[in-house]
């Protein structure tokens, strides 16, 4: 029995990157997945390449900061099949790096609202779904920069502690429910978020990993999928490490 039969799930950014790996693997154990991306062209190319692995895919272009982007997600997925069972909030961005005395203030702005404005707007338009059958897993995208916090890039570390915060609050208020919230914080993974910084922070962050690796994109994956699956049963409101050993709480 593959573990997302008959089951729908939205994975938003993700026509590239760690979001698309998402989507392959949650498809490929039987979800089928809607994906949003910023870019539409990437969204519907991701779309067609996941209907050529077997996986019944849609695509919805819009910017995740967006209510009308999250209201239509949901709207779709059930207009299309009717339920709702599994979010990820994987849209993310780091945003320019510098000290904070040198980044203005409207960097701050930019990032929070790609971060946790559409983390909190995709949450509340999924919720009511996922409450109407008394199922859901919520799974948002942290960082282990939201734990520790990364010199110069502290919009996306501020903002990555507060889906940290988010997600330990639904999880609680959504305890008794069907519904489980969790989180992941990974470590450097190379994708194109990096083309945001400097190989000079790059390298600063990997030599901060016991393994002296970066993680792969299908590990991300495979941590989602158990995150986002009837398995994970007994979690709710955690924050799940994935960062090659940097974490040591
Ligand atoms: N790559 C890493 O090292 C790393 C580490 C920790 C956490 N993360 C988190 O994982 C998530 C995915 O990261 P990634 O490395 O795959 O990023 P990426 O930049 O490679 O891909 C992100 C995708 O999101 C889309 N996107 C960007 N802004 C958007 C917006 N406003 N609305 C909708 N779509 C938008 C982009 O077009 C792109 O397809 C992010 O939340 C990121 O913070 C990544």
């Amino acid at each position: 029995m593959r573990r997302f039969e008959d089951q729908v799930a939205i994975v938003t950014g993700a026509g590239s990157g760690i979001g698309l790996g998402i989507a392959e693997r949650l498809g490929s154990e039987g979800a089928r997945v809607l994906i949003t991306d910023i870019d539409g062209a990437v969204a519907d190319h991701a779309a067609v390449a996941l209907a050529k692995q077997g996986v019944d895919a849609l695509a919805v272009a819009g910017d995740t900061a967006e209510e009308a982007t999250a209201a239509c997600a949901a709207a779709q997925a059930m207009d299309t099949w009717g339920r709702l069972d599994v979010l990820v909030n994987n849209t993310g961005i780091i945003g320019n790096t510098a000290p904070l005395w040198e980044l203005p203030v409207s960097e701050l702005d930019r990032v929070y609202a790609v971060n946790l404005r559409g983390t909190y707007l995709f949450c509340q338009k999924a919720v009511p779904h996922m409450l109407a059958r008394d199922y859901g897993r919520i799974v948002n995208m942290a960082s282990i920069a939201g734990k520790e916090g990364n010199p110069n890039m502290t919009p996306y570390s501020a903002t990555k502690a507060a889906v940290i915060g988010l997600t330990k609050t639904l999880g609680k208020e959504l305890a008794e429910t069907g519904i489980r919230v969790n989180c992941l914080t990974p470590a450097v993974v190379r994708t194109p978020i990096w083309e945001q910084t400097t190989q000079a922070q790059m390298d600063m962050l990997l030599a901060r990993i016991p393994m002296r690796r970066s993680g792969e994109i299908e590990e991300v994956a495979a941590l989602v999928a158990w995150l986002a699956s009837a398995e994970c049963s007994f979690s709710t409101g955690a924050v799940f490490d994935i960062s090659g050993g940097r974490a040591t709480y």
